[in-house]
């Protein structure tokens, strides 16, 4: 078996199989990460000693100029031998350690036309995790897919918002297959997107369908916190029946009077309804001139999520504290991109810099 040396980390970690990220993070190294599919840079590390592949990426996450140097993203490399790298001391230790949990279902309940509600409860240890992070859920024969926590950390019992997919082999499962009792290998936490300790000015929390998740875990946080920050919250499906969790919502925003709730209908320009029409990102921009002070998180469909990180760029908001959290599929990030998804990325990357 292969072994990744990582300096300023006391032991080595074992490859198995996956990229160099995986083998770390699998190993309790909190080597920094966003995108986990070479878009970002977030992952930066210089390769000190032994080879890798590496798949495909953007130009942006990485320049030839620092490829030839020696650096490498370690969501996109895999070590051909004994390898050694440096992460240059941004190893962030405030990230819960991923560990693997057992768990079975504890309830499934259908709450639209396509959004389940999954509750599982923890069998052996208890999962930590931060608010906004999600795990990778495998159910019997199934590939992994990744899942937002809608709850908090602290409860044996987890909650999430899954949508079905047309076709979507482990959605479907969840939808119509999953049964009361079923076992559930949770592996986890993961994510950069999480609530951070302290705010400045306000907090902005958009939500695109099942994006929802995290977004919640996070409101959730900030009001169990009694954090000082006001929050608006925006939520972004396409009619009315798409509408979920707002139970939990109201009742979230009668215990915080700091939380502003902002739902957004794209479908419903017709004007025929009570809620607020178009995206979430031009809700933002309605409401805001300045988030100069904002911290920002979005989650959900990836366009919506660049969409939301354009609009407060351009509304002053810090590279930095913009969190975003695009529900990609997982294949997408495992496998190497082909050209016109590069493409593809590039012109969203773009637009996310405002460029
Ligand atoms: C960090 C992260 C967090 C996530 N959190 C959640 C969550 O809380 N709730 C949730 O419902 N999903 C979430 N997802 C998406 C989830 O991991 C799966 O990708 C999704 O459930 C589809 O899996 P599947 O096996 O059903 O579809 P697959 O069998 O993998 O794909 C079937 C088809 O659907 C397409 N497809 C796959 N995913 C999507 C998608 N998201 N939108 C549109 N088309 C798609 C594929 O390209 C393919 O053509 C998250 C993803 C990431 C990366
Ligand atoms: S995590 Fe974004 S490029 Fe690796």
């Amino acid at each position: 078996m292969l072994v990744v040396h990582i300096r300023d980390w006391p032991t080595p970690v074992q490859f198995r199989r996956g990229t160099i990220l995986d083998a770390a993070l699998s190993g309790g190294v909190p080597v920094p990460y966003q995108c986990r599919s070479g878009q970002c840079g977030s992952c930066k590390c210089q390769l000190l000693e032994g080879e890798i592949e590496h798949d495909a990426y953007l130009p942006e996450a990485l320049s030839e100029r620092e490829r030839s140097n020696g650096w490498v993203l370690a969501c996109r490399a895999r070590p051909k031998t004994d390898i050694k790298i440096d992460c240059k001391g941004r190893l962030e230790r405030e990230e819960p350690v991923p560990i693997r949990v057992r768990a079975r279902v504890e309830r499934r309940e259908r709450l639209t036309n396509d959004i389940i509600r999954l509750v599982l409860a923890q069998e052996d240890s208890s999962l930590l995790f931060k608010a906004g992070q999600f795990v990778k859920l495998r159910f019997a024969g199934l590939p992994p897919r990744s899942y937002s926590m809608a709850s908090l950390s602290g409860h044996n019992h987890l909650e999430f918002y899954i949508r079905e997919i047309a076709d979507g082999r482990v959605s479907t499962h969840v939808a119509r297959h999953l049964s009361i009792g079923d076992p559930v290998a949770i592996e986890g936490p993961y994510g950069a997107a999480y609530l951070r300790s302290s705010c400045t000015k306000v907090i902005i929390a958009a939500a695109g369908g099942s994006g929802l998740a995290p977004i919640l875990a996070i409101a959730r946080e900030a009001t169990r916190n009694l954090m000082p920050c006001p929050l608006h919250l925006y939520f972004g499906v396409r009619r009315e029946s798409d509408l979920f969790a707002l139970s939990a919502l109201a009742e979230l925003a009668e215990r915080n009077s700091r939380l502003s709730l902002h739902i957004v209908l794209s479908d419903q320009a017709d004007g025929n309804t009570a809620f607020r029409t178009g995206f979430p990102n031009e809700a933002i921009s309605l409401d805001f001139t300045d988030l100069s002070q904002a911290q920002v998180y979005s989650a959900g469909p990836p366009p919506m999520v660049s969409a939301v990180a354009r609009t407060a760029l351009a509304l002053g908001a810090q590279t930095e504290h913009i969190y975003s959290d695009p529900f990609t599929n997982d294949q997408a990030a495992i496998e190497p991109p082909a050209t016109s998804m590069i493409t593809r990325g590039l012109k969203l990357l773009s637009r996310t810099l405002g460029r």
